[in-house]
């Protein structure tokens, strides 16, 4: 998969795509990314990519010429043009697996107030917003879908770690615990040691659906989780209920 990202600030993405998995599936040729630099399209002399906002107001707005420049000289026909931007519709694990899915995609960075409407209707097919704060910019932005969707790539972790995570099963992660067996007089819980598989197993469904209940309910409530999963959920429910009356006032 090749993901080509339009930005005026490449220099920001070196570290990122020079480090841990990202670095191995580029080096191993599974996903690569492209870097544009917007500027590099302006056609002036001084490279000027950004302008006062008609209508009036504060800040300044990237130009369309040098954006659809860059985007006719480097997209494929065809291909996703997604536009970074806290007025996107959110980014999710959903829109990730749907994106690992292309052959190419390119990731437009806008800065300051954002870039001119006319290339939004003209060539991106997404927005996408990673959530409800803003960034200066959508660098950052950018690299979390860059590491979201290459992780999916076949080949790049293996498909048993991916079937474990959060998110795939709709729930949060259970807690991960790792040697020594005692920690600041901490013990790892027992049965982790117990080797029962499926007591463990149940166990760590459990925390799950525990942590999902603490920081995230909403997610509780979807149809999409597995039946086994919304049973535990109303018993543990059911349980906590009960221990509420237990307690009294
Ligand atoms: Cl995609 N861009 C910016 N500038 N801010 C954001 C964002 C994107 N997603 C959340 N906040």
């Amino acid at each position: 998969m090749t993901i080509t990202v339009l930005t005026l600030f490449p220099g920001l993405f070196q570290g990122f795509l020079e480090s841990s998995i990202l670095a191995r599936a580029i080096a191993r040729g599974l996903v690569t990314v492209r870097l544009v630099d917007i500027r590099d399209f302006a056609a002036d002399r001084h490279h000027v990519c950004d302008d006062a906002a008609y209508g009036g107001g504060p800040g300044m707005v990237m130009k369309p010429e040098p954006i659809a420049a860059a985007l006719e000289a480097t997209a494929a026909a065809g291909e996703r043009i997604v536009y970074l931007t806290p007025a996107g519709r959110l980014f999710t694990q959903k829109a990730a697996e749907e994106l690992a899915r292309e052959r190419d995609v390119t990731l437009l960075c806008g800065r300051y107030e954002g870039i001119d409407q006319r290339i939004i209707d003209s060539f991106v097919t997404d927005e996408f917003s990673i959530g409800d704060y803003v960034l200066s910019g959508g660098e950052v932005a950018a690299m979390a879908m860059v590491e979201c969707v290459a992780r999916l790539v076949p080949g790049v972790i293996t498909g048993e770690s991916l079937e474990e995570e959060s998110f795939s099963h709709g729930l949060l992660e259970y807690p991960h615990y790792t040697r020594p067996e005692v920690f600041r007089g901490m013990r790892v819980p027992e049965i982790l040691l117990s080797g029962h598989h499926e007591k463990i197993r149940l166990w760590r469904l459990a925390r799950s659906i525990e942590k999902t209940m603490k920081h995230r309910p909403e997610l509780l409530d979807s149809d999409d989780l597995p039946a086994e999963v919304r049973e535990l959920v109303r018993k543990i429910r059911k349980e906590g209920d009960d221990d509420g009356r237990d307690e009294g006032p």
